[in-house]
């Protein structure tokens, strides 16, 4: 039986991996997560719901070096999800963020390295490692800006340029995480993903910026626009983004100690004004807005170019932003009650 860790397994990336690898009996799945983010406890019940005989949940947190060295003990595969995930709350506390995503991150992987060395390790690291990318040409459109020169999207050649404390910690994390492949051969792999997005989303304001559109949309609330909303982002449901994580370990000798961007590509692009555009035709209703200023490290466009991904695994994102879609708003509306309880 293979031993799993998935950190921040009860979160929204996390809760969809822990459930696509428990599928396979002799997967033995332990979620650690300190339940720290609204919504975890609903999608833990959920899971639970399902009675898997191999699964575990430890409530714990990141920080605990001492904790992670017992946990990971033996373990085959380790998924690292856990994380202090908005910008705003980085610049409002950027030491915490700094100790669960940097700190964190080295604990995790040193807590590997001498007690589950042969471990696949995969990080969920973003596309804020980039920063603002501002020295790029961009197009102004009526509802979106362009690309002017990299029409296949941001490939991993991009400089690095760490933008907002949450861009630093989750650099800093990244970096290591490939390091620890160079130095100690531990079988790494960085995901450097754009905006994910579907089921089991408790999105915010502050995180999560499709799922909490599609909520406010359903609860006819008003919806705050931080910079003139046309911002374009490409965007990518969960389920594919675990087929890659998959892709990666069944094929580590090819990926580890590598850096891959992903996300839904040019092809599943949306600004933040036609996405409120396309709730309204679909859902039927005016949705009402109100603009503020930039968030800081903002990109005007961010489209991940996923080719290195494509030409390694053959992976390609197989849900379009319509199907993705469709789906997170089903599940937005089967769900609305919890969604309501945890405002
Ligand atoms: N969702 C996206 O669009 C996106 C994009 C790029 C990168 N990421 C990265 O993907 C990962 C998962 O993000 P998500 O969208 O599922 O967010 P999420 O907030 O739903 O999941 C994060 C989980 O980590 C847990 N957690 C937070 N601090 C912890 C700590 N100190 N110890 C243990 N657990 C802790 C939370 O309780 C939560 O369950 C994060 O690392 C995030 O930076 C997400």
């Amino acid at each position: 039986m293979k031993k799993i860790i998935v950190t921040g397994g009860a979160g929204f990336i996390g809760i969809n991996v822990a459930y696509a690898l428990l599928k396979k009996k002799d997967n033995f799945v332990i979620i650690y997560d300190n339940l720290s983010r609204a919504g975890t406890e609903k999608n833990l019940e959920w899971i639970s719901s399902f009675n898997f005989p191999n699964l575990q949940f430890i409530k714990g947190d990141v920080r605990d070096y001492k904790k992670l060295k017992e946990v990971v003990k033996n373990s085959n595969e380790i998924y690292h999800l856990a994380a202090q995930v908005a910008v705003t709350k980085s610049v409002e506390d950027p030491i915490e963020d700094f100790k669960i995503n940097a700190e964190g991150t080295l604990y995790l992987l040193e807590a590997c390295r001498l007690k589950c060395p042969d471990a696949i390790f995969i990080f969920s690291s973003t596309n804020k490692v980039y920063g603002d990318l501002s020295h790029l040409k961009i197009k102004e459109g009526k509802k979106r800006y362009f690309l002017v020169n990299k029409k296949n999207g941001i490939s991993e050649d991009e400089n690095l340029d760490f933008h907002s404390p949450y861009g630093n910690s989750k650099g800093v994390a990244d970096q290591y995480v490939r390091d620890y492949y160079r130095i100690y051969g531990l079988k790494t792999v960085v995901f450097r993903q754009s905006c994910i997005y579907g089921p089991h989303q408790y999105g915010n304001e502050d995180q999560g910026w499709v799922a909490h559109f599609v909520i406010k949309s359903i609860l006819n609330e008003k919806i705050n626009i931080y910079g003139d909303g046309k911002q374009v982002r490409d965007i990518l449901e969960v389920s594919d983004l675990i087929k890659a994580y998959i892709l990666a370990v069944k094929k580590i000798e090819l990926c580890k100690g590598e850096i891959f961007n992903i996300g839904g590509g040019v092809k599943n692009t949306f600004s933040l004004c036609e996405l409120i555009e396309y709730l309204e035709k679909t859902l039927n209703r005016k949705i009402e807005v109100e603009f503020f200023d930039w968030r800081p490290g903002d990109q005007k466009v961010f489209i991940s170019n996923n080719k290195k991904l494509e030409t390694k695994t053959g992976w390609k994102p197989e849900i379009d932003k319509e199907k993705g879609l469709k789906r997170l708003i089903n599940w937005v509306k089967r769900n609305i009650n919890i969604i309501k309880e945890l405002k």
